[in-house]
């Protein structure tokens, strides 16, 4: 059968052109150290034949975590009432792509990264929010254009080999769900209960 992630593309598509508040935003599960699992959203720059591309900080504890490849990632477009989830590998890297994309974001991100990348990594706690706005305010002051893209700045590469697509029926409670598995013969599609 064919690559699931085309209908996956299609899906953002449709999300985006009816214009869902949800078009680009989907909720990424890790496993924290212990075992129990941390949600958070993050915006989907581009979904390909091969997966879903995001930014991320290299100074997240989601890194580590990412590593093991114990993720899932749910989307939800509310005006399409269609849910869809995914796992599989998980590729993190810096290249010129990377550096591209930063340097055409708005300085506010380009300035929360360079934070990030002097010493106050991502998630880390600190004392007050005083403290935090005062040393971003010193550091906007002391680094001008902010053109040098920080090393921590990171392509997350999601490339499933599990996808589930949940089209739902909301009259009748039928909903159409579809699992998608990839293995050494190719994609096999699973219809399930709903
Ligand atoms: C609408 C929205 C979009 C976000 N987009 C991103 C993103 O693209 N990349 C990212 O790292 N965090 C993004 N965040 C912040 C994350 O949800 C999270 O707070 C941050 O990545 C820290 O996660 P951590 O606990 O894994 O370190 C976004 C949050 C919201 C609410």
């Amino acid at each position: 059968m064919t690559n699931p992630l085309h209908r996956v593309l299609d899906l953002f598509e449709q999300a985006s052109r009816v214009s869902d508040p949800c078009a680009m935003f989907v909720t990424l599960v890790t496993l924290d150290d212990g075992g129990m699992p941390v949600a958070r959203v993050i915006t989907v720059r581009e979904v390909t034949d091969n997966g879903l591309i995001a930014s991320i900080s290299a100074t997240s504890p989601k890194v580590a975590q990412l590593a093991a490849d114990k993720w899932e990632v749910l989307c939800f477009w509310p005006s399409l009432m269609i849910q869809c989830r995914l796992r599989g590998h998980a590729r993190i890297q810096h290249d010129q792509a990377t550096v591209a994309s930063w340097r055409a974001r708005p300085k506010a991100s380009r300035l929360a990264d360079t934070y990030h990348a002097r010493g106050r990594s991502q998630s880390s706690p600190i004392a007050s929010r005083e403290v935090l706005l005062a040393e971003v305010d010193a550091l906007a002051r002391a680094s001008g254009d902010l053109t040098e893209c920080p090393e921590t700045v990171a392509t997350l590469l999601l490339k499933p080999t599990l996808v589930e697509i949940w089209l739902g029926s909301v009259e009748d409670r039928l909903h159409d769900r579809r699992a998608y598995s990839l293995t050494h013969a190719g994609w096999s599609e699973q219809v399930l209960v709903p």
